[in-house]
């Protein structure tokens, strides 16, 4: 399995801060927040990774990562987004990449207490269609700024994208496995209103073909990217408790 980090995006949500470097690059608690996701991965197993970002601070990922040896990572690519044309554009570039093996994308505004060993692990088991990982989030003001599955039955039955009224007490995390048809599917996609290619289109159609499992993780996980006071709030989780803590 391959591992896709994603570290792309204008984070608006986040100005004027994002205005003079990547949301990724920002500091959660003692290091930048991109290299959360690059632990949650080499812990995981996985060894071989593309970081895909964009716009104008892109040289800082090469200063920090390098090659990617000092962060455990065996084989480090980079590739660049032109434009901020969401998060399923920024994957389709790393088809080549991937060169027909299953992938393991992780958007890197996200932080996990527990890492992601078990559902590497469950995809790695049965490396067909997609899986994605749930968290579970109580409060329906958070989850409409989220990804919410709608279950029946132990299977997903569709998830909607910032619902006003969420399906489920689960928010999508922005984990997920995929096979190589991945890359085909996000072919098929069309801008939503926002004038981006959903990742949310991408697991609907998996769902569609019933080819979609899920994990609901163990643990705290955040979106760091949500809000300046979600920023603040995984900061201070991980400053109290640390993240990608095994066992
Ligand atoms: C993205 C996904 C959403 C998911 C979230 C997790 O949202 O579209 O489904 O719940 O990441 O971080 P975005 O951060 O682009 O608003």
């Amino acid at each position: 399995m391959k591992g896709i980090i994603l570290a792309g995006g204008t984070g608006s949500r986040l100005y004027p801060v994002t205005l003079i470097t990547n949301k990724h690059l920002l500091p959660i608690y003692d290091r930048p927040m991109v290299t959360y996701a690059i632990e949650a991965l080499v812990q995981a197993g996985v060894e071989e990774m593309m970081v895909v970002t964009g716009g104008t601070h892109a040289g800082e990922f090469l200063r920090l990562l390098g090659n990617g040896h000092a962060w455990g990572i065996d084989r480090l690519s980079y590739a660049y987004q032109e434009k901020a044309g969401g998060i399923a554009e920024a994957l389709g570039l790393a088809e080549r990449f991937a060169g027909g093996d299953s992938v393991c994308v992780f958007l890197a505004d996200n932080i996990v207490e527990r890492g992601i060993a078990a559902s590497v692990r469950a995809f790695e088991a049965s490396p067909e269609g997609a899986r994605i990982v749930l968290s579970p989030v109580s409060e329906p003001e958070h989850l409409r700024h989220l990804g919410v599955p709608e279950l029946s039955d132990g299977r997903v039955v569709r998830i909607v994208e910032k619902p006003e009224v969420p399906p489920s007490s689960y928010a999508v995390t922005g984990i997920y496995f995929y096979d190589s048809s991945v890359f085909e599917i996000i072919k098929t996609l069309v801008p939503s209103a926002r004038g981006e290619l959903e990742i949310t289109d991408v697991n609907n159609a998996y769902v569609e073909a019933g080819r979609m499992a899920y994990d609901v993780l163990e643990g705290y996980w955040g979106d760091a990217g949500e809000s300046i006071d979600a920023y603040y709030a995984v900061n201070d989780f991980v400053r109290r408790h640390g993240a990608n803590q095994l066992g």
